[in-house]
């Protein structure tokens, strides 16, 4: 089920901080840049204040990408919408621990979908909350900053909490999961982030701002 890349780190640049009025050429312009997956954002208005994109959007992208599209549930009751976004084209689906009473059920739905699951957390959210699920799931998105909006500043605890996450899967022969690391990902601490044990760095307002996509890609994946 594993089919994320198997390229170690991976640079996910999030398609939240690109120009939404030229998305193709921003999708075709990172893609040439390095990226290794598109990280899709997608907001609610409900379990986070901000309303993105939706499957509409989600379809737009697809059509221009060719790298994978890895998107990131900011919604609540995410069970509504799985058919809808892997129909749209998603290739790896997130959702949030925070929205799901059922998460067992949320990532056999996924599954059923036939593409790997990830689980987020918040920054207030232990780790720990995981154990139970981290053995069925392919990715665990560490959150550094509140969800919700681009350009916010990295929260530390962050790297303890990849650090602890890498300990558990390791001790229990996790080895295929992944720990993508989502907010305030800068070239400053993407060293700290990958050698805390994150496997995917999520960049968007440092990478789509910094006026040479490629150099910056390179220098993430080089931190
Ligand atoms: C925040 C989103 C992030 C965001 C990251 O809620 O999940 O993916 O786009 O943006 P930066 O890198 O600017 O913090
Ligand atoms: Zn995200």
């Amino acid at each position: 089920m594993n089919r994320i890349p198997d390229r170690r780190p991976l640079i996910a640049p999030s398609l939240l901080s690109c120009d939404f009025a030229c998305i193709a050429e921003e999708v075709h312009a990172i893609e040439e840049a390095g990226a290794d997956l598109l990280h899709v954002d997608v907001m609610d208005g409900h379990f986070v204040p901000n309303i993105t994109i939706g499957p509409l959007i989600v379809e737009a992208i697809k059509r221009h990408a060719s790298r994978p599209l890895d998107v990131h549930l900011m919604i609540s009751d995410p069970d509504r919408y799985l058919q809808a976004f892997r129909d749209a084209g998603a290739d790896i689906l997130t959702v949030h621990q925070e929205t799901c009473a059922h998460l067992h059920r949320t990532v056999q739905g996924i599954h059923t979908l036939d593409i790997p699951a990830g689980v987020s957390i918040n920054p207030a959210t232990p780790v720990a909350l995981l154990d139970d699920i981290l053995g069925e799931i392919e990715m665990v998105l560490v959150m550094s900053v509140n969800p919700g909006f681009g350009g916010q500043r990295f929260i530390p605890r962050a790297l303890e909490k990849i650090a602890d996450l890498r300990a558990r899967a390791d001790k229990r022969g996790f080895e295929d999961l992944r720990i993508e690391v989502d907010g305030g990902v800068t070239r400053d601490n993407a060293g700290d982030l990958l050698r805390a044990g994150a496997d995917i760095l999520v960049s968007g307002s440092a990478v789509f701002r910094s006026g040479d996509y490629a150099s910056y890609i390179e220098a993430l994946r080089g931190a």
